[in-house]
């Protein structure tokens, strides 16, 4: 093949310089192939640890056949089953392509170069880049030391060019979460030039009496949620997910996306998922946060100290970026696919996602292997 001639000089828009990818973690195949292991376990995005619930793979095999016509483009029925769920009208929620393409429409439509998006950091990096390809500033405030967002810290980051200001709550890669009755003084004191965006990826793990902002958008609260269908649902493949907030912001999104975003079996998967009638749902969540109490305290047996998380993983600060590097490549060798954490804003860091039993305690076993191994280099 001949060389692939240059693009023309100048045709990238500039504010994409300033935009690093997105690494998303290892794929199974990725490390097999690599390493030539059998048996890998993937603890590093955060995913449902077993499959989607019965229904929803019930209700997939029977929507295949009819993918030769494009999806419903307003997912009417996910939505009308949304509205029923969250006690919230229609035309307050918009499905997505998962949460990652409502970041993406949300700062699309209303971030311009010169504006500003506050967030904590660390924290989730498609808030960032969302700004950063729209040419906008981020300003970023730091955690509180337990990993939760410190709201006075992100209101004193709010300025007159501040128009979007995101809560990620449990923070992802941290795990912290904000207490309820301070972020309902955090919305109400925010200034009236600024929307607030409440990312609950992680909702369905909070503990009971945490924030529910959909609740708050139900009492008239200017904010806008996002919740997904990747994590506790089990149905990060499909991608789907979805916001709430005011109708006029919506209508505002209808005109950026794309108009078949959600494919057609993302949306039975997602329906089907949401009216689960045989308790999958709680009986998994359960099961997460008791293993999520072992695994902290297996990591605490071994001398590491993770953050106490409200999500389906725990973030590990191990004292240095390259002491995160080489356990991270120890428990690699080891067939463990675990996250560090740097692109989110941690470098000596790394996240572990809450697996299946089995695999949570391979994972400590190949953690105290690894720990040995890079301690005694
Ligand atoms: C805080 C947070 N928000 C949003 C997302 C994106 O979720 P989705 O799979 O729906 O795109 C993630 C995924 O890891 C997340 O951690």
């Amino acid at each position: 093949m001949s060389p692939t001639p240059p693009l023309p000089a100048g045709i990238a828009r500039p504010a994409l310089a300033a935009v690093t990818p997105y690494e998303p973690g290892r794929p199974i195949d990725d490390v097999r192939r690599e390493l030539g292991l059998e048996r890998i376990i993937k603890l590093a995005s955060n995913e449902g640890p077993y499959a989607p619930f019965p229904s929803a793979i019930a209700a997939v095999a029977e929507a295949v056949a009819g993918q030769r016509l494009y999806p419903d483009p307003g997912a009417w029925a996910l939505r009308d089953a949304l509205s029923a769920h969250l006690g919230v009208p229609g035309d307050a929620i918009m499905v997505g392509n998962g949460v990652d393409s409502l970041i993406k429409l949300l700062c699309l439509a209303l971030l311009d170069p010169g504006d500003q998006l506050v967030m904590g950091w660390p924290s989730f990096i498609s808030w960032r880049q969302g700004a950063a390809i729209q040419g906008a500033e981020v300003h970023a405030a730091p955690l509180r030391a337990d990993g939760a967002y410190d709201l006075d810290a992100l209101a004193a980051q709010i300025t007159p060019r501040t128009k979007l200001v995101v809560v990620v709550s449990p923070n992802n890669p941290t795990g912290g979460a904000v207490d309820a009755r301070a972020l309902a003084r955090f919305l109400d004191a925010l200034p009236s030039h600024v929307l607030a965006v409440l990312d609950e990826a992680y909702f369905e793990y909070l503990r009971e009496g945490s924030h529910d902002g959909v609740g708050l958008v139900r009492d008239g609260g200017r904010l806008v949620v996002t919740r997904t269908f990747s994590k506790a649902y089990a149905l990060a493949g499909l991608r789907v997910g979805y916001l709430v907030g005011p109708p006029e912001l919506v209508q505002l999104l209808g005109r950026v996306r794309n108009a078949f975003d959600v494919n057609g079996l993302a949306q039975v998967a997602a329906l089907a998922s949401l009216t689960d009638t045989e308790g999958h749902l709680a009986r998994r969540v359960a099961e997460v946060v008791s293993e999520r109490d072992t695994v902290d305290a297996g990591l605490r047996a071994l001398a590491l100290d993770p953050l106490p998380s409200q999500g389906n993983f725990l973030l590990v600060r191990v004292g240095s970026p390259e002491r995160a590097g080489r356990l991270n490549v120890a428990l690699l060798s080891r067939g463990i696919i675990v996250r560090p954490a740097g692109a989110f804003g941690a470098p000596d860091g790394l996240r572990i996602t809450i697996g299946r039993p089995v695999e949570n305690s391979q994972m400590l076993v190949a953690m105290t292997a690894s720990l040995h191994e890079v301690d005694a280099a």
